[in-house]
């Protein structure tokens, strides 16, 4: 048995918890929107195409907002491709996934998807093959009500209301030079102002996300932030983050304390930030959006050399493109990522888990046949319910385990908020020892503990080990009622199962 101290304050406030911190991710790539999110000829189709079954476990999960329509799809995309008479759309070659596109489905179908599955629209722009005018052209066709040729055409192709799309990506992993039209920071610099600039004077209440490093191990990494900001800092609201990790060689420990390296990737991204905003004497804050996170099996396990795969097989319409089976381990780590994007809230304002169906997703479905949640779906879903009002500091003294990347890390990883108009603290809690239940003490000051009104927990069913996963067949990693927890006045005890992710909410009262 280890142990954990965590004492929680209610005058320790980070921030309120940001509405689109649980976002996710519909990209065109594999199947993720064709036999994803759309697919007519299913039984559960409604009359627009959309899997009404994929529909009730996106709302069971609860993402509030989902970026469109890409990822490195978006760097080559012609958003005219996807609007008016569907039987006029262009196919065309995807170069980014080496996929035969039919635009079947292009901006109106996902406007009328997000509508029916509650959720805000995070609209990308392709900067990697077009510029400035593309990107005006499409705020105006999206947001501007009429009485002009685009907006007019877009009322035409059958949406008399403007879309009102808030929250614009300028481009997607310019950094990379794996993007079409991969760009080196000054030039992605100049060319995000001028889009931006042209963007916000067709609509000025727009807010624009910049692009940042497709990953904290890029060569240009911090400096492809600062050059960046250092162009675009009064045109933009917010930068990007992309981090995705995995299990290399059987290092559990590591991989389980991956959320140190995602700390510290977000805990750079704001010092860079911070440091043009003191150099170039700017008023405003840029805070961050962790637009792409997850775990994501690049190398090894069921996605090995699918690309190449895709290559030999030669240009098809949505292939099966990275598809992880994600286990029981992978679920306790996405938890901590959870943890670490609440953690950070007072600046990390957007999160997307990339993606939400089939690709590196917790919702899978087969093509004509069922949907089912993956082990991962269960953390993001309940901490989107219930983690509401203020997110509390955490203050940990925890056992620690050695890991061969990241130093020792606490062998509990814990966030937690307040939610104080309904008296409610919640408490999401992952133990990453493989062997070891953890004795978790947590004292409450300034708030008076009353009652346990929920204690689920996610941990591998009886029989299996930390490899198990759901499958269409069955879903065997599924969250169930937690023994044992006990509140007092001071606080909250509770015994968490070795490898468990765990969601504690209490009622409490201010003293
Ligand atoms: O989410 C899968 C891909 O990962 C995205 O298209 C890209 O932006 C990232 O590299």
């Amino acid at each position: 048995m280890t142990s954990c101290r965590i004492t929680l304050d209610r005058d320790f406030i980070v921030g309120d918890v940001p509405h689109r911190l649980f976002g996710s991710f519909v990209e065109h790539m594999g199947r993720c929107v064709y036999t994803g999110i759309y697919e007519p000829g299913h039984p559960t189709a409604n009359e627009s195409g959309f899997r009404t079954d994929v529909l009730d476990l996106v709302h069971e999960m609860g993402p509030t907002v989902v970026r469109y329509p890409g990822g490195n799809f978006v760097s080559g995309y012609n958003w005219e491709d996807g609007v008016g008479p569907v039987d006029q759309r262009p196919r065309r070659l995807d170069g980014a996934w080496h996929t035969l596109e039919t635009n079947e489905f292009g901006l109106h179908e996902f406007m009328e998807w997000s509508k029916l599955a509650n959720v805000e629209v995070m609209q990308a722009i392709n900067l990697g093959t077009r510029g400035v005018d593309a990107a005006r052209e499409l705020v105006e066709y999206a947001n501007h009500p009429g009485g002009t040729y685009l907006s007019d055409l877009r009322r035409k192709n059958g949406a008399d209301d403007p879309f009102d799309i808030r929250l614009w990506c300028l481009g997607n992993e310019l950094d990379g030079p794996w993007q079409i039209g991969h760009k080196t920071p000054e030039e992605y610099g100049r060319l995000a102002k001028e889009a931006a600039k042209a963007m916000r004077y067709v609509d000025p209440t727009i807010e624009l996300v910049a692009v940042g490093s497709s990953n904290s191990g890029m060569p240009t990494f911090g400096e492809w932030e600062h050059t960046v900001l250092t162009h675009v800092y009064e045109e933009v609201d917010f930068i990007s983050l992309h981090a995705y990790y995995q299990e290399h060689d059987g290092d559990a420990a590591s991989f389980l304390a991956s959320a140190l390296d995602m700390d510290h990737f977000i805990e750079s991204v704001i010092s860079t930030a911070d440091a043009v905003r003191a150099r170039g004497r700017h008023n405003k804050h840029i805070n961050l959006s962790f637009d792409e996170w997850n775990v994501w099996y690049q190398r090894g396990r069921n996605t090995e050399d699918q690309e190449h795969r895709v290559k030999e097989s030669g240009w098809r319409e949505h292939p099966r493109l990275i598809e992880d089976e994600y286990t029981m381990t992978d679920a306790v780590v996405v938890g901590t990522f959870l943890n670490s994007l609440l953690r950070h809230g007072d600046r990390v304002h957007i999160a997307n888990q990339a993606q939400l169906v089939n690709v590196i997703a917790p919702i899978r479905t087969e093509e004509n046949g069922p949907a089912w949640r993956q082990a991962t779906f269960w953390p993001f879903a309940r901490m989107a319910a219930v983690a509401r009002g203020k997110i509390l500091r955490t203050a940990v003294t925890s056992d620690r385990i050695p890991t061969a990347h990241y130093g020792d890390a606490d062998v509990i990883d814990v966030s937690a908020t307040w939610d104080e108009e309904n008296g409610r603290v919640a408490l999401f809690l992952a133990n990453r020892s493989l062997d070891d239940a953890a004795d978790v003490q947590v004292a409450l000051h300034g708030l008076r503990g009353d009652r346990v009104v929920r204690a689920e927990v996610l941990e591998a069913p009886d029989g299996a080990d930390r490899h198990v996963s759901n499958t269409a067949k069955a879903e065997r990693v599924s969250l169930t009622h937690l023994a044992g927890v006990s509140v007092s006045e001071a606080g909250v005890a509770l015994s968490l199962p070795a490898l468990s992710w765990a969601v504690i909410e209490v009622t409490v009262s201010s003293v």
